[in-house]
Formats: structure tokens, sequence, C-alpha cells
């Protein structure tokens, strides 16, 4: 059996070519279409870590910079930032290339959070994550108040429950 090592357990990447179904009147990759890609190759990092179907909770902070035309080679790459009880925070960088250029330019990234689901459908714990790089770290302790922040956001959690945002406005 052919047998490859990914960095991470959860590491999860996608390749799709923009097809004309893809695409807007500008003949550019339309951002519902790149989401769509963008939730299924974060969910299979979510899933392959908890081990179980994960369903997408909450997406943050997708912004368009540069399009992506007709014909281009999308490689998307996600890998899970933290766990905490039964959720999951997932980044998720987007790349496009030309089959000219093979040069990737990065075009999206994001951070989407799933919760796991039992044999019942209900959230069920997931397993902690270590960090294995520098930027893994940096993307594990950033996870806390990101998710402060979007619990907030969607009214499940006060404003003034959250320390680990509240210590990035400190002032000594
Ligand atoms: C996500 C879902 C399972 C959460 O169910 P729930 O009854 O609110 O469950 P809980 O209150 O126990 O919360 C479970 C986890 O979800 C997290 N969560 C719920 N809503 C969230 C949100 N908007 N943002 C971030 N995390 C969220 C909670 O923080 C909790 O995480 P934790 O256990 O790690 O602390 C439920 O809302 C659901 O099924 N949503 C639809 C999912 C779906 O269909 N997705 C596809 C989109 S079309």
């Amino acid at each position: 059996m052919l047998q490859t090592k990914f960095p991470s357990q959860s590491e999860t990447v996608m390749t799709e070519m923009v097809l004309p179904n893809d695409t807007n009147n500008l003949g550019n990759l339309m951002g519902g279409n790149l989401l769509h890609w963008m939730d299924i190759c974060s969910a299979m990092a979510a899933g392959k870590h908890a081990n179980t179907i994960a369903v997408t909770a909450a997406v943050d902070n997708v912004s368009f910079q540069h399009p992506i035309a007709r014909g281009a080679i999308v490689t998307l790459r996600s890998r899970v930032t933290r766990a905490f009880n039964t959720s999951m925070e997932v980044y998720i960088e987007v790349f496009s290339e030309t089959m000219a250029s093979q040069e990737k330019l990065l075009t999206n990234t994001a951070y989407y959070t799933f919760v796991a689901l039992g044999e019942n459908g209900l959230p069920c714990p997931v397993p902690a994550i270590e960090p294995e790089t520098e930027e893994d770290r940096r993307r594990f302790e950033g996870a806390l108040r990101r998710r402060e922040l979007r619990l907030v956001l969607s009214g499940r959690l006060k404003p003034s429950d959250t320390p680990a945002l509240q210590a990035l406005f400190k002032v000594d």
C-alpha cells in the first residue's frame, strides 16, 4: 500500500478546476461555489480529526481578494487549529494557479467552526489538538479569542465572559 505522511492527521488538500458552470457572468469563479468547496474541504479536516460526521456551525470573515478565472486550478488546504469540547476550528487557505504559470496565488483564507455529531445526532466530544509547528501554536492560541468573538456575535456568550479577547486590549 502506498502511504504518504501528511504533516497533521487532519490536514486535507483538495484540487478543483474552474469549469464554465462554476463561473459568474464575468467568467470568474462564483463566490458561492468557492464557499461550497471550502466547506467540503474544511468538513473533511474536521471529520478526520473527530472521526465522525462534523457539521458546519459558523464561518468567519471570508473575503474575496482576487478573482479566480475560468480554467484556473484551485487548491484548498485545511487543518484543524484547535478542538474545544464538541467543536473544532478549521483554518483553510485557497490558492489559484493557471496551467501556464503553475504559480500558486493565495486568494482566500477563512476559519470554519464544525461540531462533531455522535450516532444519536447530538454534539459529541472531540480529541484535543497538539500543535506541531510554530504556526500551529500561533493559530492554536488565537483560536480561543476567535471562539469568544464568534460566540459573542452569535449571542451565545456575554461580552463580559471573554477573558482571552479582553486580554488583547489590556494596556499595562
Ligand atoms: C451546530 C449545532 C450542532 C449546535 O447545536 P447546539 O444544540 O447549539 O449544541 P450546543 O449548544 O451543545 O453547542 C455545541 C457546540 O457548538 C458550538 N456552537 C454552536 N453554535 C455556534 C456558533 N454560531 N459559532 C461557533 N460555535 C458554535 C458551541 O460553542 C459548542 O461548542 P463546544 O462544545 O466546543 O463548547 C446545531 O446548531 C446544528 O445542527 N446546526 C446546523 C448545522 C448544519 O446543518 N450545518 C450546515 C449548514 S447549512
